[in-house]
């Protein structure tokens, strides 16, 4: 039956892509840990703010551009890195060309399937991402040669602590892709010809392997390989978080901040922007959504600092509340996933328009001429959900 690549909500890119993808690869993008409590959280508080909409008086023109980190999008939205191992063939160079074709900021994780330099090419506004992972000297290899290749920002992950276990099962991961773990996996694959044909078009299979880890002169290292080298590193203290910051000397986001106390150290690191971030869900469950934390965040050093937010962002109004909360921009992370399983670049693209779809309808009809007027009083809040962390209020 003919079903029209266009899909109009990202609900719609998801189911999709459930079809599409064999059941690890989905499974691995649904992520989320033990009861799954804050990868559903993020999503459903979104739901739980309403909107108080006028009726008269709007804007015929709404300018929706803003800057991050001093580089201009044609919307307050940043591709959130993610390892897009094994979704499509092309990856994040497929979500680069997507992203520049609107205009949004690319942000690229040092466990990527592509380098940074292809990805740099397909999108001039890189930023890219690291974990606090190996010894000094890699950190500054890795970020030396980000920088050679263009990328304009860095983004220091660090709310990551490797709990691992989902009550509803862990997706299996092989270590590499040959031909021998093909044959293994066939009964999981074989069922989802439209992945597979995706790849064997282009003659290569998923390798998993991580190229913006690869070692001067040394062969890239499986994603296994680069999660082991990971956990092994001892985690940064805050002199490290000011170190990496000062070896970067660019623009600086950490990514993954909750609590208020967290967010002033962030600024005296010297860090020039943070995300309001529980890494999708998928760190320590039991965290509350992100949206509920960015005020008092915002509050305590959004005049000091960019602040952004991640988390349970599926619509262009779920932009607009994070906005009216005092975020400055968002990053999405499994919406756009769903919309490269779907249909690669063109769903990249059909996510984002729905995106911005769904910010202007908000922007129009909340009264403003551009994003910079939203503010709490857009929103209907209920009472007790805005949370303050590693604040006085606690
Ligand atoms: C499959 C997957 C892989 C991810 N990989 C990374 C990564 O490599 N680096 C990183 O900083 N965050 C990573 N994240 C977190 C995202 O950048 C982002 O914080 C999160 O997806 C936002 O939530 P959302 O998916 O609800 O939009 C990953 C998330 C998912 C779902």
């Amino acid at each position: 039956m003919f079903q029209n690549p266009w899909f109009e909500t990202v609900a719609e890119a998801q189911r999709r892509a459930k079809r599409r993808l064999p059941h690890m690869v989905y499974g691995a993008l649904v992520a989320g840990s033990e009861r799954g409590r804050t990868v559903g959280d993020n999503c459903k508080a979104f739901g739980d703010l309403g909107f108080a909409p006028h009726v008269a008086g709007h804007h015929a023109e709404r300018d929706l551009s803003t800057t991050v980190l001093g580089v201009e999008t044609s919307m307050p939205m940043v591709i959130s890195p993610t390892g897009v191992q094994a979704v499509h063939p092309d990856g994040e160079v497929a979500v680069a060309r997507a992203a520049a074709n609107r205009g949004v900021i690319m942000g690229l994780s040092s466990f990527a399937s592509k380098p940074v330099e292809e990805v740099a090419e397909a999108n001039p506004n890189v930023f890219f991402q690291m974990y606090w992972s190996g010894d000094r000297d890699a950190m500054v290899q890795r970020m030396d040669r980000a920088r050679r290749a263009g990328a304009k920002a860095l983004i220091a992950t660090l709310d990551w602590s490797f709990s691992n276990g989902r009550d509803w099962g862990s997706p299996m991961i092989p270590e590499k892709i040959d031909l021998k773990t093909m044959a293994r996996l066939a009964p999981g694959v074989l069922p989802h010809p439209d992945w597979l044909w995706r790849f064997a078009k282009t003659g290569r299979i998923p390798d998993l392997t991580t190229p913006n880890l690869r070692p001067p002169g040394g062969p890239a290292p499986t994603f296994f390989g680069a999660y082991g080298e990971w956990m092994q590193t001892p985690p940064p203290t805050w002199e490290d978080v000011a170190w990496l910051r000062k070896e970067w000397g660019g623009p600086f986001m950490l990514k993954g901040v909750t609590r208020v106390d967290d967010a002033k150290r962030a600024v005296d690191a010297g860090a020039t922007a943070l995300s309001v971030s529980n890494h999708g869900g998928n760190n320590l469950d039991t965290t509350p959504a992100t949206i509920r934390v960015l005020p008092s965040v915002a509050e305590a050093v959004g005049d000091q600092i960019e602040v952004l937010l991640d988390g349970g962002v599926r619509r262009g109004g779920d932009v607009a509340k994070a906005l009216a909360l005092g975020a400055r921009a968002v990053l999405i992370g499994r919406a756009y996933l769903w919309g490269l399983a779907a249909n690669g670049q063109a769903g990249v693209e059909n996510v984002l328009d729905i995106m911005r779809g769904g910010l202007d309808s908000a922007v129009l009809g909340l009264g403003h001429a551009s994003v910079r007027e939203l503010s709490p009083s857009d929103l209907v809040i209920p009472p007790g959900f805005a949370l303050t962390l590693g604040g006085e209020e606690d």
